[in-house]
């Protein structure tokens, strides 16, 4: 659920040559803007949301203000852990990929990644050859996730996995009511904000600005309820490793990994809707 107050974050000019553009993210998220420039510390915003020079051009990212302030939060699947971890991809045998049941990428099946966050678990499986549509409702981290999408279609390494990624940005739950039957996929894959997530997974900086951004899913169970007539074959929700189920019913397996545990619940046969 979008938790951040308007009055906290504001979309910062900080490089002239990219005024234009943060101008209309401003006017597309309904932010304010503040001169960053003129004066750096005195902003009353809690977040700045700015484009900064990368190497392949402007690079969206999300910075807290003040003096534990995290480094800056943007998406990027290229280069760093992510990138790594696709040059590492082809694993039928990673937990996630046996999760949503790949036997092998000839026949990947399609996924609704209902909560797409980052898009890291969502580029993990377009990696493994799932169609992935990946649905977030939250709108600044819809930009940071399109911002990234967008990075990585213009590169050679990320352009083949990045065509199998749809975003939308919008309610899950909604989207996946509103499916005609030939669109339903093969797979919902949930991971919703855990309301007090372990410490160790708090201080990850992805997480703490999630938090601030977000804050808690509190309707998760809703969001299964739906994801388990909008698939056709299985459900998976990503959880920590020691965590209750999403209230509903049971799930029908559990694939233990080292901190996270994917709960996989599956479609009856002739799954009605
Ligand atoms: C823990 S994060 C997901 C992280 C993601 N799996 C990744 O790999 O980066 C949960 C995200 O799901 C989004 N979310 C939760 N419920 C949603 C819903 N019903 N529809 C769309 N997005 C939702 C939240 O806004 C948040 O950004």
């Amino acid at each position: 659920m979008t938790d951040i107050r308007h009055h906290q974050i504001a979309v910062a000019a900080t490089d002239p040559a990219y005024a234009e553009r943060a101008a209309q993210l401003a006017l597309g998220l309904g932010l304010p803007r503040c001169d960053e420039a003129a004066s750096p510390q005195d902003t009353v915003y809690r977040y700045v949301l700015s484009y900064v020079s990368g190497e392949q051009g402007a690079v969206l990212q999300l910075q807290a203000r003040g003096p534990d302030a995290p480094g800056p939060l943007y998406v990027d699947f290229v280069s760093g852990t992510l990138g790594y971890r696709q040059r590492q991809a082809g694993h039928a045998h990673e937990p996630l990929a046996r999760a949503v049941g790949i036997k092998n990428r000839l026949t990947a099946p399609s996924v609704v990644d209902a909560t797409a966050g980052l898009g890291r678990d969502a580029f993990m499986l377009a990696c493994l050859g799932c169609r992935v549509t990946l649905l977030e409702r939250s709108p600044i981290i819809a930009a940071l996730l399109r911002d990234g999408i967008e990075r990585a279609r213009d590169l050679p390494a990320g352009a083949a996995v990045i065509a199998r990624m749809h975003l939308l940005n919008g309610d899950a739950a909604a989207y996946l009511a509103a499916l005609t039957e030939e669109d339903r996929p093969d797979v919902a894959y949930l991971d919703p904000m855990y309301p007090g997530r372990d410490k160790s997974a708090l201080v990850k900086k992805e997480m703490r600005y999630l938090r601030a951004v977000v804050g808690d899913d509190l309707d998760a169970p809703a969001l299964l309820a739906a994801a388990l007539r909008g698939a056709r074959r299985r459900v998976v929700v990503k959880r920590p490793r020691l965590a209750a189920a999403l209230a509903g019913p049971p799930p029908s397996s559990t694939l233990m990994g080292s901190t996270t545990r994917f709960d996989i619940y599956l479609a009856a046969p002739t799954s009605a809707r």
